[in-house]
């Protein structure tokens, strides 16, 4: 059996939602990652140090009750007339990052920034107090496969009309975000998740519809799937990961909610991924050393283990469907005690 032992991955991307399921989806996020970076779209959204600062204290109080030492990375959202003033005010309470969601572009987006002019003055005070950009980098009025593509134009004015903003783009899908990633300066970097490196559109439509594998931005074609695993197995700095774990109780996927329940699969089918690719090696820098860099943050002391051994993702786990549920996945993780 082969097995592996990599320093304690950081998610970079991951919505841990709010009421009761909070407790949950902190514990299972808390069993793979030392820090986890969590969305801010929750309800009320989190435009306020106040807000940002309420869930951060209940996000780590239950991550503090799995024992593991997992720490909260807070994050607050943009919505256009909160305020310089507001947003100097998050960054004193500790936000790493402010989100970014084109207004309409995804679950609780819709009211997001309908363009970058309107947060002007949000962003030039993020430049100043070194907070980081994260962007959902799709624009709603484009055909659903061409969102994200459509959306390169207005986050390459944002890059270029704050040159001291530090910019990540979120969960990239297609082979023209990776071009425009590595196009940009060091300070541009990017997430990409494990749904979107192991699968393409064909699993949410090939057969039967699958709305498991149906997350925001869509998975794409084959060729951008390829693509983004180079980018992944490169070991460029740029590109780390984030794992954009979405859960949606069933009665709210049933009605067509966007987002995969990726935290539990994630570290698994990334190690079968990157041995497939005879990139081993490049696992550790892709998911435990890149993004702290880029976050300015020392890596993690502790360690996960990876071992190859065949299971099945079971049906439901914390009342989700989690991604990839039924299928066999041929590695296993665990941290090291
Ligand atoms: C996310 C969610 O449900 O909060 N959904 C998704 O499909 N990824 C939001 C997001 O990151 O787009
Ligand atoms: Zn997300």
């Amino acid at each position: 059996m082969r097995e592996l032992l990599i320093t304690l991955p950081d998610d970079f991307h991951v919505h841990l939602r709010q009421g009761p399921a909070l407790a949950a989806y902190s514990r299972r996020s808390a069993e793979h990652f030392g820090r986890v970076l969590v969305m801010p779209n929750v309800v009320p959204p989190l435009s306020s140090a106040r807000a940002m600062d309420d869930y951060r204290r209940s996000a780590e109080a239950h991550l503090a009750a799995s024992g593991s030492g997992t720490r909260m990375l807070p994050t607050f959202k943009l919505v256009p007339g909160m305020g310089a003033e507001a947003v100097r005010a998050c960054a004193l309470a500790g936000a790493v990052a402010g989100k970014y969601y084109p207004a309409g572009s995804t679950t609780n987006a819709a009211d997001g920034v309908p363009d970058p002019d309107s947060v002007q003055g949000e962003l030039a005070a993020m430049e100043a107090a070194g907070v980081v950009l994260s962007v959902h980098a799709e624009d709603p009025g484009a055909p659903v496969l061409e969102r994200e593509e459509a959306f390169l134009p207005v986050l390459d004015r944002i890059v270029n009309s704050y040159p001291g903003l530090k910019v990540v783009m979120e969960h990239l899908s297609t082979a023209a975000a990776v071009d425009a990633v590595r196009s940009w300066p060091a300070r541009v970097g990017a997430t990409i998740t494990a749904h979107h490196l192991a699968f393409t559109l064909d699993d949410i439509l090939g057969e039967r519809l699958q709305p498991g594998f149906f997350c925001k931005p869509v998975l794409k074609a084959e060729r951008d799937r390829t693509a983004l695993v180079e980018a992944a197995i490169s070991g460029s700095p740029k590109f780390f990961f984030g794992s954009d774990s979405a859960p949606h109780p069933p009665e709210a996927k049933r009605s067509g909610a966007a987002g995969c329940y990726s935290s539990p699969v994630a570290m698994p089918l990334l190690a079968g991924l990157f041995d497939q690719a005879g990139a081993l090696g490049a696992l550790e820098a892709f998911c435990a050393v890149n993004g702290a860099r880029f976050y300015g943050l020392a890596a993690n002391s502790g360690k996960l283990r990876l071992w190859e051994e065949a299971w099945t993702v079971p049906a439901e786990l914390d009342g989700v469907e989690p991604l990839a549920a039924g299928r066999v996945l041929a590695w296993r993780a665990g941290r090291v005690p």
